[in-house]
């Protein structure tokens, strides 16, 4: 089996496996008092550090929650019930419409229930949020805004956005940024205290930890309404009984995966760069989407090092998808939260391309099992998939 689809879920490193597993062997509940708890909160307090120094954020602006999605949800909805809570007029919330629909349905919602009033923020071809359309958005009314979302990274185009720059052009005016991290973190160098953002999500399993616990980043000093009310856990922003084998899981995969991905963005950049280019010469018309990732961002690359989005004219993306499988290579088709669903990605709409050019796409994401024999099985029948997948297409539109 060739996997390329580390962006919607990467293998579980071997030692966060043995640290999962030591750790559930004991009990203890790291609120209880006695001896047990306090074990089980030593290792919490481990843990939050662990990831505080790999992150370059303070322990104390660490709160573990049950990943990616939660994160999202907790970061946009309880900035905007705060900063409403201080201030009824800030109603708006900027953001881009090729965020993760962690973000995108939590801000609809939002707007469909307690009166907040999207700004899309325009990104470029490559999609990128520039600074000059967030400061352009902001002025329309400066005090009208709750806060700003926009993600680190794109989980299916990979392009990198300058965080540090949005960051920075809110903070002119006082207003929060919230950046969803899930695809940056172990990918690029991400480093909180120097990024200026207030809040940033993370999970788990995209770096080689446990799926089902992530953390949100998030400013002492800025106020967040709770979403799950309880026990008071995690500074009372997220209750609920700490999952402790999770976090020491979540602490062992964050070390590695941020400790090794200087080397690691090297070598699948490299991958993914001849992955690329066979492609195109088997099949001249693919294009690429998003950035080529030939310039920096903040210091680090301007596409996720391991991200290659290709899309085939005259193809259709699922059945491209379903005939890769059937020769044993998995990939996606977009956003694995997505797929399944047959329309063209919201990603590659909020770029600027019409449904006919969005069609056809496909995301080989590399990660840390990749090597050189995956690139060979997808350039050994890449050539015959796309020209079935032709002619499925072909065919369906003459029985129309
Ligand atoms: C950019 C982005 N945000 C959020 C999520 C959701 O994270 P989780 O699966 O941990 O809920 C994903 C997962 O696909 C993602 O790629």
């Amino acid at each position: 089996m060739t996997y390329l689809d580390h962006a919607a879920t990467t293998p579980v490193l071997p030692a966060v496996v043995t640290a999962v597993a030591a750790t559930m062997g004991k009990v203890g509940n790291a609120s209880s008092l006695h001896g047990s708890g306090r074990e089980a909160r030593r290792r919490v307090e481990e843990s939050r550090e662990a990831v505080a120094e790999a992150l370059g954020a303070r322990p104390s602006e660490v709160l573990f929650t049950s990943g990616g999605t939660e994160s999202d949800n907790l970061a946009v909805t309880g900035i905007y019930r705060a900063r409403r809570r201080e201030d009824r007029s800030r109603r708006r919330i900027l953001v881009p419409a090729l965020e993760h629909h962690a973000v995108l349905d939590t801000v609809e919602y939002l707007a469909g229930t307690e009166d907040a009033v999207i700004s899309w923020l325009e990104v470029d071809d490559y999609g990128r949020v520039h600074a000059d359309t967030l400061a352009a958005a902001i002025a329309e009314n400066p005090a009208d805004v709750a806060l700003i979302s926009v993600m680190w990274a794109n989980n299916e185009v990979g392009t990198v956005n300058p965080i540090r720059e949005l960051a920075q052009v809110g903070h002119r005016h006082g207003i929060p940024l919230h950046t969803d991290a899930v695809q940056a973190v172990g990918a690029v160098p991400v480093d909180f205290g120097r990024s200026g953002v207030d809040a940033l999500t993370f999970t788990g399993h995209k770096l080689g930890g446990p799926v089902g616990v992530g953390a949100l980043l998030l400013r002492r000093e800025l106020a967040v309404e709770p979403i799950l009310h309880g026990g008071g856990q995690e500074r009372g922003v997220r209750s609920g009984t700490l999952d402790v084998a999770g976090i020491v899981g979540l602490a062992t995969a964050v070390t590695a995966a941020v400790r090794r991905r200087s080397d690691e963005a090297t070598r699948l950049a490299a991958l993914r760069d001849r992955l690329v280019r066979e492609i195109c010469a088997i099949v001249p018309d693919a294009v690429l989407s998003g950035d080529p990732g030939c310039s920096g961002v903040d210091g680090g690359p301007s596409r996720l090092p391991g991200n290659a989005h290709l899309r085939f004219p005259g193809c259709e993306g699922d059945s491209l998808l379903m005939l890769l499988d059937s020769e044993g290579i998995e990939c996606s088709t977009g956003s694995a939260c997505t797929a399944g669903v047959a329309r063209p990605s919201h990603v590659l709409l909020a770029m600027g391309l019409n449904e006919t050019d969005a069609r056809g796409a496909l995301r080989f994401s590399l990660g840390h099992t990749s090597t050189e024999a995956d690139v060979d099985a997808v350039v050994a029948v890449i050539g015959p998939v796309v020209a079935r997948a032709r002619q499925a297409m072909a065919a369906g539109s003459r029985g129309r």
